[in-house]
């Protein structure tokens, strides 16, 4: 309970506090749909930087002790809709929905679980709940039911049995029910998460194209045009950050799962016989690069997938998880590695009939690489810092701050003079004019100083430098440091080369 008190205090404050708003919000909103307000896009380009320079600019070195070579891309989000034909996403991006008869909501068959209490073989009651494990459905069920039911069942006591069955395995002639009003549930149809729209004047079904769900296809369709203009040797990357579409069935728990969301691909091409070291290679790094955003490691973990979760042509694959206040104890996903063998390229190559072989000189052979794809989401990723910097403290006036990495921090300081006289204020003014050129700064005058500083916790401001009656005297200004509240005095001319100091950390 503590824990989603914590996600409903995230949401409020990035709402509050312009990091993230319901979209179309006069409207009623949108489901499945969010805005990214002054803070929220700040947190989120510093993130996909970080992401970029780490992948693109500045890229790992090698398990041969050089870097290796990774060029970026920025593909159509509409692509010619063979592409999804291709890559399975027309006949097989599908979830098993069912309906509910009564009040019409829509669930996902395998997040259903019917759960009956017998007493000796008679039914006490059946009930509906929206769980995604056989394991935890009866308690899911007992603290889903009203109390009148719960009693029931609790008098039945230890004679009680319970029988589970998920929406998406009834058994022939059992029905499943609905979560929420306990109306009886259509059969498992299929659902493409795709959305689509029309190209030209005409809506025909030639003209139809969809929105990609995923930014890895635009990746795949350019390997070629890669191979031919950037004199790129086996083993390269391509890496493209953008925005992908979903129509999930069931977004929630905040940005985590919604329907517009950005990605941040990585497709490794490689000899067939290197991919499972460069798997392997790719495993670690990732891990690495979660950790270097200021995650606490104990909060991220590597979940192999099972032989049959994985897709048929994946020879292997592995989600990093986070440990998200509303899976906790559980971890939820974040990204995934996938060894995806020469699936996509060999599709590609039947479809439109282009080689897509790489002629490698090296070994004077003939190919269609292997690919790692290090795949996770950029949007998941804000999410992520926001629940892993909330930091409660009933001892200052915000009751909570940010405790954002500086490097993450969307303003890495607020410049304050201590009051709006005495020549404070233009002297506040200037240094601002000066750290502005380097560093996302704010100049904030209004308001007393105690009011400022709970405003700035709330934002995760790393460093507050003050302007007071000292400064006018002496040309120092107080650091006052977020996390431990302490306020130090250095010198008007060195606040430039802390702040960088710090951020560069
Ligand atoms: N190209 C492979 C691919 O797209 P995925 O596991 O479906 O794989 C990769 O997506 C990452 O994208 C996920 O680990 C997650 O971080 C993010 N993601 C996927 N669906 C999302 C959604 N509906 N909302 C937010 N992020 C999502």
């Amino acid at each position: 309970m503590a824990e989603v008190n914590v996600m409903e205090q995230i949401v409020s404050l990035c709402k509050r506090r312009g990091f993230v708003f319901p979209a179309s919000e006069i409207y009623g909103g949108i489901n499945g749909f969010w805005d990214y307000g002054p803070l929220g896009v700040q947190l989120k380009n510093n993130i996909r930087d970080w992401w970029w320079r780490c992948m693109v600019e500045c890229p790992p070195i090698g398990p041969d002790g050089h870097p290796v070579q990774i060029v970026g891309l920025d593909s159509a989000i509409i692509q010619n809709p063979q592409t999804w034909v291709a890559s399975g996403h027309v006949g097989g991006f599908n979830d098993p929905m069912v309906d509910c008869r009564e009040c019409k909501s829509r669930f996902r068959a395998d997040h259903v679980a019917v759960v009956a209490f017998n007493k000796s073989d008679e039914l006490v009651i059946a009930v509906g709940v929206e769980t995604t494990s056989e394991e935890t459905a009866v308690a899911d069920a007992l603290a889903a039911m009203n109390s009148k039911n719960r009693r029931r069942v609790e008098q039945a006591g230890d004679e009680i049995s319970t029988t589970i069955f998920m929406a998406d395995k009834m058994p022939d002639g059992v029905k499943a029910l609905c979560p929420k009003c306990g109306g009886e549930l259509t059969e498992p149809r299929m659902f493409n998460l795709m959305f689509e729209t029309y190209v030209g004047a005409i809506r025909s079904d030639e003209a139809k194209a969809y929105l990609r769900p995923e930014t890895a296809q635009g990746i795949f369709l350019n390997y070629k045009n890669i191979v031919d203009t950037m004199r790129v040797k086996m083993p390269f990357g391509i890496a493209q950050i953008g925005k992908s579409f979903r129509n999930e069935v069931t977004p929630r728990n905040f940005i985590f799962r919604s329907r517009e969301f950005e990605q941040m691909e990585m497709e490794w091409f490689c000899q067939p016989a290197d991919a499972r070291v460069w798997y392997d290679f790719w495993k670690e790094q990732r891990m690495n690069w979660w950790e270097s955003l200021g995650i606490e490691k104990s909060r991220l973990r590597y979940r192999d997938h099972d032989k049959e979760e994985l897709a048929h042509y994946s020879q292997a694959c592995v989600d990093v998880e986070y440990l998200y206040p509303f899976t906790s104890p559980d971890f939820g996903e974040l990204e995934g590695i996938a060894h995806r063998g020469n699936f996509d390229l060999t599709q590609h190559q039947t479809h439109s009939k282009v080689k897509m072989e790489y002629f490698d000189q090296d070994t004077n052979e003939r190919y269609i690489p292997h690919v790692i794809e290090p795949a996770s989401g950029l949007t998941r990723a804000v999410l992520v810092l926001l629940c892993e910097a909330f930091t409660p403290d009933a001892n200052r006036p915000s009751q909570m701050f940010f405790k954002f990495k500086p490097k993450f921090a969307p303003i890495k300081a607020a410049i304050l003079p201590l009051v709006a006289r005495d020549g404070m204020p233009e002297v506040a003014e200037k240094l601002y004019l000066a750290l502005r050129d380097r560093h996302i700064v704010q100049l904030d005058v209004k308001q007393n100083i105690g009011k400022r500083y709970a405003r700035q916790d709330e934002i995760g401001t790393p460093f507050c430098f003050t302007v007071d009656g000292q400064t006018m005297q002496d040309n120092t200004v107080t650091v006052r440091d977020r996390d431990t509240l302490e306020q130090t005095r250095i010198n008007l001319d060195q606040v430039e080369k802390f702040l960088a100091d710090r951020i560069a950390e």
